[in-house]
């Protein structure tokens, strides 16, 4: 049986475009939308306002192949001339995101199928399923097109394969998904025997006496086994994942100097697991949209910098998306405030991207996209956007010197997309458990203790980390169990909370009371759940606040450190701890508010320092270099010394940062 756990930290090193010699500033450049003199205008404003690089091509297949086999590069070696004669480095697209409507009618049968039997129609993009084989050669083909006529461009500096893979389709569940998923599940479990095993097919008669007569996990009359959906989540991930590497693998033979990438939407997209693809990339990148109406949308914007650094392995990366105001797909799209795309742009760099780019270089006129905001708005050069990032451009040029550095971190938390694959399954015990919920509650009240966070996979190498935090990590395999011991014995501290370590890979609960995959290690077992009513709160020891849920923790080596005052637990555990080895063990059986975290996480933080700054000051120290950004109404002072590059001054002990502003000191 082949294991779905994801891969160790091995990756090859990171390919950086050789060609880029400062910090990546730019965005997606759609010319394809504008006539040929406003490119002319748009190469001289791209170079007032210090862009490097741009992203070309990515939706273009239809103008690039506009029959089948017949190739029109015309525009597209103009562009590339413009763009190269200014300077201008190009993350070249596969325009394989939006294949073209003579595509779709030729191959009707690579349309993609929802769970309901619903086919999805073209006039948009991302129309095709990852499993046809159809698409796979037609994408493939214009994949090789592109690279063979332009892999020794001197402009070429990275190539951009595909745009976001599974975004907004996710599963397939046509007849060919339906196929290739047989084909993965007899690669997976060999037998039918291990099959219908795997997946405890005797619950409600579901076993299998013949591979064809398995199904994509469609809509059904009652939920679909979830062990087979959680198979199917897998492979889907998976398809996508031999799409991208069918595409990069004619890139890299045709042009072996030119890294590749694919744009991640790390914490965005439920659809990809990419602990499995993070290393079949040369450059991790991302695309990051704030949510304008979330008062803390900047702290989640740290967040995912830091998986997207975590994806990384500790390395560099580069956001290759984000947005210069609004978006136009949210159900408000609030327009940034005048300083913060600037300080969006800065964590991001803080947080280990190697640049800051951007949907789009300029607002599109047509299209669904035309009220989404850009580096170059409707409103055109006399405009605050506009100054803004011509501003910004400089900013980021000063940076150069920052390309390669590290950010390091004491403590982890542990990021699966399986674990959040198992907490959208049905039936669970209440429908209030929310895997990016906790996660960022935890995450959140690191980042206001201002504590430095790394996410890593669940079977990484935890030993360099003082804590490690584990919100809902419903999935423990036996590996994973192991992996954790290891860390504990070793003498790290680990922090477990409800709905962890539940069932195996194959949603099965193991014999015996919960947490069967980590009751050794937490020295508790767990005698019944008790998931409180909507809008129920429970109290703990020192005036805690709850909700969602309670349980029965019966303490089995651990101690309890805190206890339900109220709800159906009171007087039982609610925090508890055992030690392990060299190490020890933590509980939370209740869904505790920020405040509440905060006071469970003290001790167990001991020996990591946090940063010395104000409330509103978000500190962030790369190798050699301390960015802090104020996120206040007004000037913050901090304790520190050293260059500001942005400033181009000098401090001596401290640092005034102005309301809104930032600095970045080389110290
Ligand atoms: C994504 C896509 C872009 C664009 C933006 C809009 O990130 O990659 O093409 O649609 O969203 O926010």
């Amino acid at each position: 049986m082949s294991r779905s756990l994801s891969p160790r930290a091995t990756a090859a090193a990171p390919r950086w475009p050789g060609r880029l010699r400062s910090l990546a500033f730019g965005g997606d450049y759609n010319p394809e939308q504008w006539p040929e003199d406003v490119w002319v205008e748009d190469v001289r404003l791209m170079r007032e306002a210090g862009v490097s690089m741009v992203s070309v091509g990515i939706f273009s297949w239809a103008l690039l192949e506009p029959t089948e086999g017949e190739y029109d590069f015309a525009w597209l070696d103009r562009v590339l001339e413009l763009l190269h004669d200014a300077g201008i480095l190009v993350d070249l697209a596969t325009p394989t995101a939006a294949p073209p409507a003579w595509f779709s009618r030729a191959y009707p049968e690579s349309l993609p199928v929802t769970a309901e039997g619903v086919t999805l129609g073209i006039g948009a993009r991302e129309s095709f399923c990852p499993s046809s084989v159809d698409y796979r050669r037609a994408a493939v083909r214009i994949a090789s097109a592109l690279a063979d006529r332009y892999s020794d461009h001197p402009a070429l500096a990275l190539w951009h394969v595909h745009n976001e893979y599974g975004a907004h389709v996710g599963p397939c569940y046509c007849t060919a998904s339906t196929q290739a998923f047989r084909g993965w599940l007899r690669e997976r479990y060999g037998t039918l025997d291990a099959l219908n095993d795997a997946w405890g097919t005797s619950f409600w008669g579901q076993s299998y006496g013949d591979w064809e007569e398995i199904t994509a996990p469609r809509r059904a009359p009652m939920p679909v086994n979830p062990a087979q959906q959680l198979d199917f989540r897998r492979f889907s991930s998976a398809e996508y994942l031999e799409c991208y590497r069918l595409e990069r693998d004619v890139l890299r033979e045709l042009s072996p100097d030119v890294p590749v990438t694919t744009n991640f939407m790390a914490t965005a997209c439920p659809h990809i697991d990419y602990w499995h693809w993070a290393d079949e990339v040369d450059v991790v990148t991302n695309d990051h949209y704030l949510i304008a109406e979330d008062p803390e949308n900047h702290v989640h914007l740290a967040m995912t910098a830091d998986l997207c650094r975590g994806l990384a392995r500790g390395r560099s990366w580069l956001l290759l998306e984000h947005s210069t105001g609004a978006v136009n797909w949210q159900p408000r799209n609030l327009a940034k405030a005048p300083g913060e795309m600037r300080r969006n742009s800065l964590a991001h760099v803080a947080r280990g991207s190697d640049g800051a780019m951007f949907f789009q270089w300029r607002a599109s006129r047509s299209g669904a996209e035309k009220f989404h905001s850009a580096m170059l708005p409707h409103a055109g050069t006399d405009s605050r956007i506009w100054r803004e990032v011509v501003e910004l451009g400089a900013d980021v040029g000063a940076l150069a010197e920052l390309q390669g550095t590290r950010v390091r971190a004491d403590v982890a938390i542990v990021w699966d997309w399986e674990a959040w694959w198992g907490l959208e399954l049905e039936f669970l015990p209440t429908v209030d458990l929310d895997y990016q919920e906790r996660i960022r509650a935890y995450y959140e009240t690191l980042w206001h203790g201002k504590v430095a966070v790394d996410f890593v996979s669940r079977d990484a190498d935890l030993s360099g980390y003082r804590l490690v935090v584990a919100p809902s990590l419903y999935i423990v395999p036996g590996p994973v169990t192991r992996n954790l011991t290891e860390y504990v014995e070793g003498g790290g501290r680990l922090v477990v909370s409800f709905f962890s370590g539940l069932v195996d890979e194959s949603d099965t609960i193991p014999p015996g009371p919960h947490p069967g995959g980590l009751r050794d290690l937490l020295g508790i077992t767990i005698e019944e759940f008790h998931p409180l009513a909507a809008g129920d709160r429970v109290g703990v020891d020192g005036g805690l606040r709850a909700d969602v849920w309670s349980e029965r923790v019966v303490l089995r080596g651990a101690t309890a450190l805190r206890r339900f005052v109220d709800g159906p637990d009171a007087g039982e555990p609610a925090v508890t701890r055992h030690d392990v080895g060299a190490g020890s063990a933590w509980y939370v059986a209740t869904r505790l508010d920020r405040h509440g975290l905060a006071d469970v996480l003290e001790p167990a933080l001991a020996g990591v320092e946090p940063l010395d700054v104000p409330a509103e000051v978000e500190g962030v120290r790369r190798e050699g270099y301390l960015f802090l950004i104020n996120h206040g109404d007004a000037e913050a002072v901090v304790a520190a010394s050293g260059h500001d590059l942005l400033e181009g001054s000098e401090h001596d002990g401290e640092v005034a940062i102005p309301a809104g502003g930032v600095r970045v000191l080389r110290t």
